[in-house]
């Protein structure tokens, strides 16, 4: 049974990373005209409305997207990110935040395919709303971890997988090392995005993952991290990370940009760490 709603947490600073990763891979993709597969293995509901009570309840979105919103940006792809969430907004308030499977869908050209899986009854509802219909989106009401394996390779070939669990069981951890070793050797080709929570130490299970993970030798692996404090309480967040597969040319170099300028409007004690991911790390 799930229990995690995103919508508690939409437009927080682990979406803020996630997203931002995610618009700066999709603009690699988007670099030559041949086109490409996204696959959005745990999707959400889509679109946020931050006015609501789930998203009024801890206002997670005043660490995230609202200081960037409030700031003008200088780098182009976390002006692209904030032009995004603005044109879902065109009373110029910031009330709704979409989520991945939409900032996907608006990145893609005629050619390309959109895979979107989600498990969770309510969120598919909504996710059905908001991404309208589609000939380019396929939206599969199924496991995440199953459907990833079932759907690649991919038709065209080239693309991403975003990997985004909720780990509200703690077994997901071990399902993500177990399935991304297998996606990769199923799609060599295919970029691999995967997000994880930096959590305080005895509920931390990142350092696990990313030492197993950088124990398979997996090609050009990129660990990204954002943090916007020390860890206050046992429970909630202090950061988090991507860890990302198969890295495009030059992404590293952009990235450094763009969350180099984004702890700058996040302020306070955020701060980000960009490293390749090997088994000495
Ligand atoms: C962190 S949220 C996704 C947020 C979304 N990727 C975004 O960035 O806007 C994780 C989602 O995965 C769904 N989920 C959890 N376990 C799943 C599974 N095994 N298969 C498919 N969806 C799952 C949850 O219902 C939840 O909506």
């Amino acid at each position: 049974m799930l229990s995690y709603r995103h919508g508690f947490h939409a437009g927080n600073h682990a979406d803020v990373l996630k997203h931002l990763v995610l618009l700066g891979l999709l603009e690699k993709l988007r670099g030559k005209d041949k086109p490409f597969t996204c696959i959005d293995s745990h999707a959400g509901a889509g679109l946020y409305d931050l006015f609501n009570a789930h998203a009024q309840t801890n206002r997670e979105h005043e660490s995230g997207i609202v200081p960037l919103c409030s700031s003008q940006p200088v780098d182009p792809l976390l002006r692209h990110y904030v032009e995004r969430v603005r044109a879902c907004n065109p009373d110029s308030r910031l009330r709704f935040y979409p989520g991945s499977p939409l900032l996907i869908q608006g990145e893609l050209r005629a050619q390309d395919r959109l895979h979107v899986l989600e498990l969770h009854p309510a969120e598919q509802i909504s996710l059905q709303e908001s991404l309208g219909q589609d000939r380019r989106v396929s939206l599969h009401l199924r496991d995440a971890f199953e459907g990833l394996l079932a759907l690649t390779p991919p038709e065209p070939r080239r693309g991403m997988a975003l990997i985004d669990p909720s780990y509200e069981d703690k077994k997901d951890y071990q399902r993500v090392h177990a399935t991304l070793v297998k996606l990769q050797r199923r799609w060599p080709v295919g970029i691999l995005a995967l997000w994880y929570p930096l959590l305080a130490r005895e509920r931390d299970h990142s350092h696990w993952l990313c030492a197993a993970l950088a124990r398979e030798n997996l090609p050009d692996v990129l660990q990204l991290e954002l943090s916007v404090g020390p860890q206050a309480e046992e429970f909630g967040m202090h950061g988090s990370g991507m860890l990302v597969i198969n890295t495009p040319w030059q992404l590293r170099e952009q990235m450094q940009a763009s969350l180099g300028e984004l702890v700058k409007h996040l302020g306070g004690e955020s701060s980000c760490s960009i490293q390749s991911l090997s088994s000495a790390n």
